[in-house]
């Protein structure tokens, strides 16, 4: 009886602390996206990988809401169909734009784990599209099986890293006769736990899943240092973000036993954030004034945040870049 009343009594503390939390951070962030919410996207063209889910679709409604123009560039027609669909409802867009639309929405397949899809998406935007203001890469996959891409490349770095390495080289031109304009890179704070072995890049040695989505997030921030140095005075600037822990569809392929179901999703509904909390960053720098001319930087939560030595080594960051010109067919 009395046993019952003290796991009764823990229980109940242990919701309403959570809830409380749940709360506290809602709060907070609340306050971050007023001080966003001041830059217009008008006649700005923006393309967001990944914008069909999680972080992407948050960040698409969020520049919507501002006018943008948005590209969401996905690799399932049907999936972004849809999310296009229920965010037009959502936001009430026309399915054109222009008149009394405001903000204007296109899908587009783009399919990061094959370089011909992602040498076609950018054809097709190379001609339809006569600006580009922002380029958001944002798409990922994390923690997957043992696979290959198209090309053979192990999936998570040939997703999250080589594929918008060659996207955003395609792109380049745009951006700098748009200039100036912007590339958002969606890392991860678990950059930390990554390595960039030259010696075996596709994981064809060892493959561990954690170690190779970090060696790709690590890659993502060595990318926007190294890019950041070659676009320096162009009026193109790139930037990289960590989004912190957020509840979006990007654990798939984490198996958790259905026991522990109830109290995963307890634990991500009080702690993790939402998509609309987890893309502020990404949406900050995207649109606000107070990162003009900022380039080669890292943030989370809207600020500026160091990062390990390991993600500011100039040579990995040289010698990465030129092995990816190699890997996705730019340089022979
Ligand atoms: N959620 C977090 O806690 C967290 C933390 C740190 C960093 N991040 C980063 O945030 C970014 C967004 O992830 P999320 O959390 O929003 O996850 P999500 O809900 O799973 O969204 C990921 C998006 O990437 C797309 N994608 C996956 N493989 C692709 C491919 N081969 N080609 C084109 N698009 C592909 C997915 O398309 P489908 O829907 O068709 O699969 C989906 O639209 C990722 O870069 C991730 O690494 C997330
Ligand atoms: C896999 O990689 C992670 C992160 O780099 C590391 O912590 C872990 O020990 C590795 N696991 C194995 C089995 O090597």
């Amino acid at each position: 009886m009395a046993a019952t009343a003290v796991v009764l009594a823990a229980a109940l503390g242990g919701g309403l602390l959570l809830i409380a939390r749940r709360v506290w951070l809602a709060a907070g962030k609340a306050k971050r996206s007023v001080v966003a919410a001041a830059a217009w996207m008008e006649g700005k063209t923006v393309i967001i990988t990944g914008a069909n889910s999680g972080l992407g679709r948050a960040t698409a409604a969020e520049l919507l809401r501002r006018h943008a123009r948005v590209i969401m560039a996905c690799r399932d027609r049907d999936r972004a169909e849809e999310a296009a669909r229920e965010l037009r409802a959502e936001l009430g867009l026309c399915s054109r734009g222009g008149g009394e639309c405001r903000g204007e929405l296109l899908v587009r397949e783009l399919d990061l784990a094959s370089l011909r899809s992602v040498r076609n998406f950018c054809q097709r935007v190379l001609q339809e599209e006569p600006r580009l203001d922002v380029l958001i890469n944002n798409a990922g996959i994390f923690q997957c099986p043992y696979m290959k891409t198209e090309d053979g490349f192990e999936m998570q770095l040939g997703v999250n890293h080589l594929g918008h390495f060659l996207l955003t080289n395609l792109l380049l031109g745009l951006l700098k006769s748009s200039a100036p304009s912007r590339i958002v890179v969606v890392s991860s704070k678990l950059y930390k736990y990554g390595e960039i072995n030259f010696d075996d890049l596709n994981s064809e040695l060892s493959y561990n899943k954690s170690f190779a989505y970090s060696r790709s997030k690590l890659a993502n921030i060595l990318f926007t240092r190294e890019l950041a140095r070659r676009l320096d005075g162009t009026g193109v600037t790139v930037n990289v973000l960590h989004p912190g822990i957020v509840r979006t569809n990007l654990g798939r392929h984490i198996h958790i036993p259905l026991l522990a179901k109830p109290l995963f999703n307890l634990v991500s509904w009080a702690f993790f954030k939402t998509p609309l909390e987890g893309a502020q960053t990404s949406i900050y720098l995207a649109s606000s004034p107070d990162i003009e001319g900022v380039s080669g930087k890292y943030f989370g939560d809207c600020k500026e945040e160091q990062v390990l030595p390991k993600a500011m080594d100039a040579l990995v960051a040289r010698k990465l870049w030129d092995i990816s010109e190699v890997m996705v067919g730019l340089l022979k």
